[in-house]
Parts: C-alpha cells; sequence; structure tokens
C-alpha cells in the first residue's frame, strides 16, 4: 500500500478560519497544512498566533467558522467522534488529577477509554516505566515537578497508541534538561510510527524534532520548510553575538548528565 495515499496518521487542514468576536482579527485567517502519515510537523509560533485555536479544531473541541479539516481520513466536523478515537492529545495545560498517584492517573485514564482493570494496570505499568517514572508511580502527581508531570501527561495520551498525536506545547516552562528527556520521549513515540503534531514557540525544539516546519503568525502561515530551510532563512547562528542561556549554563555543567 501506498504509505502518502494512505489517509491513516495523516492530517489535512485547508483553508481554516476561525473568528471569536467580530471586533478582534481572526485567530485563523485561512489556514492551510499536510501532514504525511509517520511525520513530525512543528507548528511554530509567537504568545497568540492560533496555534492552540488550531489544535482545538483537530480535537473538534472548537469549530471553525469556515474550511476542511481531516485527521485520519475522518471529517472533524463529519465524524468527530471518529477523529476522537483515533488521536491523542496532550494540552498546553496538564489534565492530571492531583490528588491522583501517577499510576491511578493512568489506570483512570485507561479505565476511562475501556480497557479492563487488569489491562488498565499493566499498560499503566508500562508506560510509567516508558517515562522514566516508574519509582515516582505510587506518588501524588500534587508533589510532581513541571517536568514530570508533562512526561505523565505525554503518557496519559499514549495509553491506545493512537496514529496521530497532537501536543500543545510540549517543553515550554520546562528546563533544559526535561525537555531532553520529553523530546526523547516524542522521538520513541514516532519511532513506534505515530504521526506527530506540536506547537512551539522555540526554534530550536522545531529544529530537534520535525521533519517539517510551519510557521503561523497572527493567525496566518508565513513559512513553510524542513527545518534546515528556514535555518537558511534565518542565516548562520553567530556564537559570539548570542547571549549565553541557561541552556548553555546546563550544557557545561551537565556534559555528558543523564536526563532525568
Ligand atoms: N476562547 C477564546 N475566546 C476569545 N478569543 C480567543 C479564545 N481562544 C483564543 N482566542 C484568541 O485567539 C488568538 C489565538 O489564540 P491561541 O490561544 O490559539 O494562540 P497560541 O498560539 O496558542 O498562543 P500561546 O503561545 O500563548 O499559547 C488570540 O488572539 C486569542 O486571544
Ligand atoms: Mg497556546
Amino acid at each position: 500500500m501506498d504509505v502518502e495515499m494512505s489517509p491513516h496518521g495523516s492530517i489535512r487542514v485547508e483553508a481554516v478560519r476561525k473568528t471569536f468576536s467580530k471586533r478582534d482579527k481572526p485567530a485563523l485567517a485561512g489556514v492551510d497544512l499536510r501532514v504525511g502519515s509517520g511525520r513530525v510537523c512543528a507548528l511554530l509560533g509567537a504568545n497568540g498566533a492560533g496555534k492552540t485555536t488550531l489544535v482545538r479544531i483537530l480535537t473538534t473541541l472548537t469549530g471553525m467558522d469556515s474550511g476542511t479539516v481531516r485527521v485520519n481520513g475522518w471529517d472533524v466536523d463529519r465524524d468527530p467522534a471518529r477523529v476522537r478515537a483515533s488521536i491523542g492529545v496532550v494540552g498546553q495545560y496538564a489534565a492530571l488529577d492531583e490528588v491522583l498517584s501517577a499510576r491511578e492517573n493512568l489506570e483512570l485514564f485507561a479505565r476511562l477509554i475501556g480497557l479492563s482493570r487488569t489491562s488498565a494496570r499493566s499498560r499503566a505499568a508500562t508506560l510509567l516505566e516508558q517515562a522514566g517514572l516508574s519509582e515516582h508511580g505510587g506518588q501524588k502527581v500534587s508533589g510532581f515537578s513541571g517536568g514530570m508531570r508533562r512526561r505523565l501527561d505525554l503518557m496519559t495520551s499514549m495509553i491506545t497508541s493512537p496514529a496521530v498525536l497532537l501536543i500543545d506545547e510540549p517543553t515550554t516552562g520546562l528546563d533544559p534538561i526535561a525537555r531532553r528527556t520529553i523530546w526523547n520521549m516524542v522521538r520513541s513515540l514516532v519511532d513506534e510510527g505515530t504521526t506527530v503534531l506540536l506547537t512551539t514557540q522555540y526554534l530550536e525544539e522545531a529544529d530537534e524534532l520535525a521533519d517539517d516546519v510551519v510557521i503561523l503568525r497572527e493567525g496566518s502561515v508565513v513559512a513553510t520548510g524542513t527545518p534546515s530551510d528556514l535555518k537558511a532563512l534565518v542565516g548562520e547562528p553567530r556564537m559570539e553575538l548570542r547571549e549565553p542561556t541557561l541552556e548553555d549554563v546546563y550544557l557545561h555543567l551537565h556534559q555528558g548528565g543523564d536526563a532525568a
């Protein structure tokens, strides 16, 4: 079967417009975007660019004014239930229950989507191990760091191994080491064949993870290409002209250090 032609694991966004209020500029002013099966697309944009709005439309949580969106071949307007059943979503803000332990959170999500008690338990154990959180499985999420939450959040959306995973700002607010851990988790999902659309405010993150980058600005796509295309556009980084970042400091302190 021609993988390129299969709608399974693909995303097609055509001429999507979304306005929240008549007085304001549209949040999305006619957006086109395609993600092929097994690829990683980074939607790169500043605060308010429209990233979360587009992700919410893809998840069927928000309606659009006009345009067409297909996820896994299903139309979000005509087959919203099928779209929802075929995707995993990691929101910008964690959707975890604070008073439950990490393991209980995973088991709860697994039970909610219909796994038996035994299957839920074994799936939770596997995912905790993949996220490097086995030792913290019994700990309440309220005591988790931002990086641990993000990892657990990613795992809750992987309970059913969806063909398409949507991740809204996977690493915003995390320290460089936690970011690398998340990046590695996303990479292993991609190795298993998951198609990923992620949003980010960091060129570096797009460069690390994405096959294709789409730059969104004030609701419009202003550039698309591979990370190298876009870096060529920006020009070679001039190290001596750049302010050192927290990341540089960490790299010096943690050369070869394990991400945990
Ligand atoms: N529920 C809403 N009601 C009214 N306006 C909204 C709503 N959601 C988003 N907007 C507006 O739509 C625009 C795009 O917002 P969106 O949240 O999609 O941006 P974003 O790229 O995700 O930004 P951030 O990086 O801050 O998360 C913004 O101008 C925002 O104020
Ligand atoms: Mg957002």
